[in-house]
């Protein structure tokens, strides 16, 4: 029977590569995504993936989200947690408005997420859940106190949550990607940016591809004994 996954923000950059590779192995994929209705509609006239709008910082919109999916699809086995802002800027120039958002979507997402599929996984005794940290969670960036703040707390949410899941057969994993060529980085300023690739000691960005195949291995039938791990794949920009 195929697996059913949903790839939050699944429609653009690392998530679009998630949901069309996860397609071709086979998965019934559910992308989310929280406004760009043009971009969404976009994506699912090019690669035949149903996309399905709301904010994964609202929980009850996430609730209602995940239960329309099922309706559609069937009971959802597998869950990336890749929903990701930015909003940076130094502390001193960073207001509520920027922490809070940042927080409550690529960390509180994480949450609202896992509530809404993580009994269903239970029950059927199977379960597959992928969170998107960030190299920066590891390693902080000038810049982004909120955003390596939530990365950060993926990854212990990911440790936290593995120990709950492992005795119903539901992993629980984080990738950490290091700079990938996506809308999120070409935001970056061009020459902060050359300095950070100056960095990375395989010499350039990450393909969005690279992390798909990361999640198409922590998703697999036979990669149940693999819990609580985070993959780093950031070209060596950082190794511990
Ligand atoms: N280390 C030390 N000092 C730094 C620095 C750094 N990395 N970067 C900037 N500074 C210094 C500047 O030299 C400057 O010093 P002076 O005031 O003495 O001249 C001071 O900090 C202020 O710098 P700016 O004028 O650039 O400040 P700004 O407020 O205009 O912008 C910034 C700051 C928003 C952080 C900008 O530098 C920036 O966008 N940096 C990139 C942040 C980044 O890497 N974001 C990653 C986005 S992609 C992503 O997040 C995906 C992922 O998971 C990897």
């Amino acid at each position: 029977m195929a697996r059913v996954a949903i790839v939050t923000g699944g429609t653009r950059g690392i998530g679009e590569a998630i949901s069309v590779m996860l397609t071709g192995l086979g998965v019934t994929v559910a992308a989310n995504y929280a406004g760009n209705t043009a971009r969404a509609e976009e994506f699912t006239g090019r690669t035949g993936i149903r996309a399905f709008q709301w904010d994964v910082s609202d929980f009850d919109a996430t609730q209602a989200g995940v239960a329309a999916v099922e309706a559609a699809l069937g009971p959802v086995d597998i869950v990336v947690n890749n929903a990701g802002i930015t909003r940076d800027g130094t502390l001193m120039k960073m207001s509520k408005a920027s922490w809070n958002e940042v927080i409550d979507t690529n960390l509180g997402g994480c949450f609202t997420m896992a509530k809404a599929v993580f009994t269903g996984m239970k029950e059927r005794g199977w379960g597959r859940i992928v969170n998107i940290g960030s190299v920066n969670g590891q390693a902080g960036q000038y810049g982004q106190v909120n955003y390596a703040a939530a990365k950060s707390g993926i990854h212990g949410f990911t440790k936290a949550l593995a120990q709950e899941g492992a005795r119903f057969g539901i992993t629980v994993n984080a990738i950490a990607p290091g700079y990938i060529d996506t809308d999120m980085v070409a935001a970056v300023p061009g020459d902060v940016l050359a300095k950070i690739v100056q960095r990375i000691p395989v010499g350039r960005l990450g393909q969005a591809n690279e992390i798909a195949r990361g999640v198409a291995f922590l998703v697999a039938e036979d990669a149940g004994f693999v819990t609580g791990s985070t993959l780093s794949i950031n070209g060596g920009q950082h190794m511990y």
